[in-house]
């Protein structure tokens, strides 16, 4: 076979891929379809599933369903979840080793869906501080299932009964209303769902903030503020030369504001560890140049995204891949959920036949 028509990947079937995890525990984690990835999806969450691929069973996903909430453009959404498939997969994730799939194509996530919405309460719904906070930015938007995000979030995990998902902290509540969720159905109609936890490898979770200073790094706000796995060396260098800095410390072993914290955990995260020592020792003892310690995160970021960016641009460009790993991981989904719906839907009553 010439190398133009080489399949990028060599996909094994899903009964193959079934053997072998039934030991394993189940992890689950999807990344909404709006807009880049960026550092924060990278280091809250990619990064651990990257990690996790070979120990755990892994149910890796797609939020397209989720992006539907702002009303995306119809014909962007098709490049917008191969986009993000590609940049997970460039980012190291393997299709063969997880179950890397849509959220659209496992109908029996909308299932659970609708029978979780009878165990939850608008009042609890409406005092979730993501929902108040789109409520401010999208007044003219406020639809039901902005609302009912944390129960259709509290499916895609349920669904496979999973027991660890890894988020960056800006998930930690939806994750506590899904083990409200889950022990509320259980205590209705018996022991099914297990309580997920959020999967962090260090003490705390995960928090990029924007480099601007102003809250955490997103898709969509503060764009010069936010490195994208899609930005170019010169963007990369650019947005990091701009980043928020100050003086400097004024005396010894100062408490690191948290703009400048946030710089060093990045810089420890693609820097060597011996540079990131010596910056630090820098700010310790008040000699810190911020100008020479950003040029140097700048140069040890843009070549970490490199590679990446270059991976996920070729992936993009070969849809016939990307969509026989979308069928392979929905199938490998599917395999998991129909049991798992059918568990439910006994456990409900709903067992006619
Ligand atoms: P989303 O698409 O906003 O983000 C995907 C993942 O990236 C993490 N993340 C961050 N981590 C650290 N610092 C940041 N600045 C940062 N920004 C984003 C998020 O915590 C997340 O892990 N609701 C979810 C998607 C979702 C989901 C799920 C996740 C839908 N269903 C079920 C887990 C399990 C979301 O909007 O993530």
């Amino acid at each position: 076979m010439s190398q133009a028509n080489k399949p990028l990947f060599n996909i094994v079937s899903s009964e193959h891929y079934l053997c072998g995890l039934m030991s394993k525990e189940i992890v689950v984690s999807g990344i909404r379809s709006t807009g880049h990835l960026h550092l924060g999806n990278y280091f809250g969450a990619i990064q651990h599933y990257i990690k996790m691929q070979d120990a755990y069973n892994c149910y890796f996903f797609v939020a397209d369903y989720h992006s539907l909430t702002t009303h995306p453009d119809p014909k962007d959404l098709k490049s917008s979840v191969f986009r993000v498939l590609a940049e997970n997969i460039a980012s190291g994730l393997d299709p063969e080793k997880v179950a890397l799939y849509a959220q659209s194509d496992v109908p029996e996530i909308p299932e659970l869906y609708l029978m979780l919405n009878m165990l939850v309460y608008k009042g609890e719904l409406e005092k979730v501080p993501t929902f108040k906070d789109k409520v401010r930015q999208q007044p003219e938007n406020v639809n039901a299932g902005l609302l009912t995000y944390p129960v259709l979030m509290a499916a895609d995990i349920l669904i496979h009964r999973a027991v660890k998902v890894p988020v960056g902290k800006d998930q930690e509540q939806h994750l506590e209303m899904a083990r409200n969720f889950a022990a509320r159905f259980n205590s209705r109609y018996g022991d099914f769902f297990p309580e997920p936890q959020v999967f962090r490898f260090s003490d705390e979770t995960v928090k990029i903030l924007s480099l601007d200073g102003n809250g955490k790094m997103s898709k969509s706000e503060n764009v010069n503020a936010t490195i994208y796995l899609s930005d170019d060396d010169d963007t990369i260098r650019k947005k990091i030369m701009k980043a928020k800095t100050d003086q400097g410390p004024t005396e010894p072993n100062m408490v690191m504001p948290d703009y400048i914290q946030n710089l060093f955990s990045l810089m420890q995260m693609v820097s060597a560890p011996d540079v990131t020592a010596t910056h630090r020792d820098n700010y310790n003892n008040c000699v810190i140049r911020y100008g020479d310690f950003k040029k140097q995160l700048a140069e040890d970021m843009a070549a970490f995204v490199k590679p990446i960016r270059e991976h996920a641009t070729e992936l993009q460009k070969d849809h016939d891949s990307l969509r026989k790993i979308l069928k392979l991981g929905a199938e490998k989904a599917r395999a998991s959920a129909s049991v798992n719906i059918e568990g439910a839907r006994k456990l409900i009553g709903i067992n006619y036949y």
